[in-house]
């Protein structure tokens, strides 16, 4: 486990290097990344000084918030820190007046629809071949090929 108050909370200023290689753990390619992270906030947990997680968000409405990206790094996953860290955008989005949280995933990946859920949000929609098509390689996670796509969203 963590001490809540050794993580800092921070939103990237403009210009600051874009933290590709954390990015990296939550989308396949720099290409796909590139495609939201330049409209998108980027909030950072650090921790002595150190980036432990990122997560970027953009809105995709006038009051609808997408999280594009969450990411922590190997070392510090399963120790609560990705809760955390969704429960402060949360809070972040609510502050900000958004009406709406939106985050997507695949529909195989187990531990990432588990702590959405846990978090707050409900699957509402489901794309077919949503990583066939929008990918130019096959992805694999634990041996299983990325399909369809699951949308979950939370009403703040
Ligand atoms: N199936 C179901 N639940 C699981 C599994 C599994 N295979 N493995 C772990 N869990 C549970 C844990 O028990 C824990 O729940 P609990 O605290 O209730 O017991 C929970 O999942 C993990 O919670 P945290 O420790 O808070 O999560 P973590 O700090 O590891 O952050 C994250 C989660 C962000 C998904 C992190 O693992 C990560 O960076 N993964 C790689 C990148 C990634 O996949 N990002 C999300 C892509 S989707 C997007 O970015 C919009």
């Amino acid at each position: 486990m963590f001490n809540q108050k050794d993580l800092k909370l921070r939103t990237l200023h403009p210009g600051e290097n874009i933290p590709y290689s954390l990015l990296l753990l939550a989308d396949e390619t720099v290409e796909a990344i590139d495609r939201y992270i330049h409209q998108s906030v980027i909030s950072v947990l650090e921790h002595e000084g150190e980036m432990i997680a990122v997560c970027a968000t953009a809105m995709i409405d006038e009051q609808v918030m997408e999280i594009k990206n969450i990411a922590v790094r190997e070392d510090w996953q399963n120790k609560g820190v990705g809760y955390r860290f969704l429960l402060d955008i949360i809070d972040k989005a609510k502050e900000e007046g958004c009406s709406e949280l939106v985050i997507a995933t695949a529909d195989c990946a187990q531990k990432q629809l588990y702590l959405y859920q846990k978090a707050g949000f409900q699957p509402y929609r489901v794309i077919p071949d949503y990583f066939i098509q929008n990918y130019p390689e096959p992805i694999f996670e634990d041996g299983i090929q990325l399909k369809d796509q699951v949308i979950l969203k939370m009403s703040l």
